[in-house]
């Protein structure tokens, strides 16, 4: 307990010592959270408690490296104003001494119950996983209740990330495995009181359902109904990139098909990407009150590119991207920011831009702010668009490509979708990221970037002659 006492300390110290060093920076973002120091990953525990929006996150606050974590945790009434409250859950105990892994949060008889991985390592650095509860009388305190799930027989330490939830009278819960094969799994557990589990095996993965080789390890599953399909979220890792395919180092994707927890099994269709950008990992979704399925993700990655981030020299890195509502249409996901950030919008600039073909207009856009473009009518071919001299999208010959600067400048980088028409984009353009959103949440594409604060200008041209509606929304705080 004291030693608990004094880990809070610390960090409380860590996030004081850095306040003036990250208000300068010229990076913060302002619609977006972030870590107020340190290091953040993986949103954790999204839940609607007693009519507050809770959303933990991984987060390393002595460091901007991937250190032994704690659960970060901002709270919310309305999924726009957030206020950031002690850590949840510090690596204290243990059984969760490197770290407290990502998870999950359900509610039950006005409890919060958070299951999240503790994660050991030994003196030859060998790994231990232990699937771990804590409960909350007032989604604030956390008591730690220890290790509910060991591994089971079959799995490498790589077993991690419990989602759980309530189907029927039993609950469940889905964890990313590696089994002792090398291969990447999502598997079950089952509970009648959240505090016994029975591990009940895989429901997919490499080599199951006819997949095929799918990758060495599956990380932060979730498994939910949306509109009369099962979804099935899940980050393979060790998928090789396929034309423009897989081009991030690890993949957050899904899979819509039909879960039968009694068979413990799930059949399911081929793996689709939730986001075409560069900037996108570890999704988790919650259903609030009003019945909407919302999902926040991690606008970044474990990979080189960390290392370069402008931020570093500020002590902090890295960010979770807006909550967006789902839905699915057709087998496919679609993703929109959730209509409460409209209560953000500033005042409206509007235009009506006749254009013609090698026309360029520009805009000059406040570098927080809502952008939406809209169409006449379908576009079926040539269209640009520059954002701050940075990011630059094009759609040509069926192909919707954003280009940016690699964050060290030292070259462009690209993602790209196959794309019939384009019909509208909306934007939420942050001082360093872009989220777009192409026809409506068809597809969307999550990136980070570092423009100069100078350079404040949209520029978009069209192939043929077009009526374009260009629209901003400064964000009004
Ligand atoms: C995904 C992940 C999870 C793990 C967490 C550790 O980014 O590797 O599998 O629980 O991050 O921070």
């Amino acid at each position: 307990m004291v030693q608990n006492m004094n880990y809070r300390k610390c960090i409380v110290e860590a996030v004081n010592g850095n306040r003036s060093v990250i208000g300068n920076d010229v990076h913060r973002l302002r619609y977006h959270l972030m870590p107020p120091a340190g290091l953040l990953n993986d949103p954790n525990g999204l839940i609607h408690f007693k009519g507050v929006y809770h959303v933990f996150f991984q987060w390393n606050p002595f460091g901007t490296k991937h250190g032994r974590k704690s659960w970060g945790h901002y709270v919310s009434q309305n999924l726009t104003d957030w206020t950031l409250e002690e850590a949840a859950l510090v690596p204290d105990e243990w059984y969760d001494k490197d770290g407290c892994y990502s998870g999950s949060a359900v509610e039950h008889e006005g409890k919060m119950y958070l299951f999240f991985t503790g994660n050991v390592k030994n003196e030859r650095n060998e790994r231990s996983t232990y699937q771990c509860l804590a409960v909350s009388d007032d989604g604030m305190n956390f008591e730690k209740k220890g290790p509910v799930l060991n591994l089971p027989e079959g799995y490498t330490p790589h077993f991690r990330d419990p989602k759980v939830w309530k189907e029927g009278s039993r609950w469940l819960m889905v964890l990313g495995a590696q089994n002792v094969s090398g291969q990447g799994e999502a598997v079950l557990a089952q509970s009648s009181d959240l505090e016994e589990w029975e591990f009940l095996g895989p429901v997919a993965g490499s080599n199951i359902n006819g997949l095929g080789n799918f990758g060495y390890m599956w990380e932060c599953p979730d498994l939910f109904r949306l509109d009369g399909e099962d979804v099935l979220i899940v980050c393979p890792q060790g998928l090789e990139a396929k034309g423009d395919f897989y081009q991030n180092l690890y993949q957050a994707g899904y899979f819509t098909g039909s879960f039968d927890a009694g068979k413990v099994s799930f059949e399911h269709g081929t793996f689709a990407e939730l986001d075409r950008g560069f900037d996108f990992y570890a999704p988790q979704t919650m259903q609030d009150d009003t019945g909407r399925r919302i999902m926040v993700g991690w606008m970044g990655m474990t990979d080189d590119r960390e290392q370069s981030h402008p931020t570093l020299s500020s002590n902090w890195i890295h960010a979770l991207t807006l909550p967006r509502v789902l839905g699915v249409k057709a087998g496919k996901i679609i993703q929109k920011p959730v209509p409460e950030l409209e209560t953000l919008r500033g005042a409206e600039t509007r235009y009506e831009l006749n254009m013609h073909p090698s026309e360029i207009c520009t805009e000059t856009v406040s570098p927080a702010s809502e952008i939406a473009v809209n169409f006449d009518e379908s576009l079926k071919n040539g269209f640009e668009m520059e954002i701050r001299k940075d990011i630059r999208i094009v759609f040509e010959n069926g192909k919707f490509t954003v280009e940016r600067d690699t964050f060290d400048k030292t070259g462009r980088e690209q993602r790209a979708v196959e794309l019939e028409c384009l019909d509208k984009l909306q934007i939420y353009l942050d001082h360093s990221s872009a989220e777009i959103f192409v026809n409506a949440g068809e597809e969307v594409f999550t990136c980070r970037f570092f423009p100069d604060a100078e350079n404040n200008d949209i520029s978009i041209g069209v192939s043929e002659k077009h009526t374009v509606e260009f629209c901003q929304w400064p964000l009004e705080r």
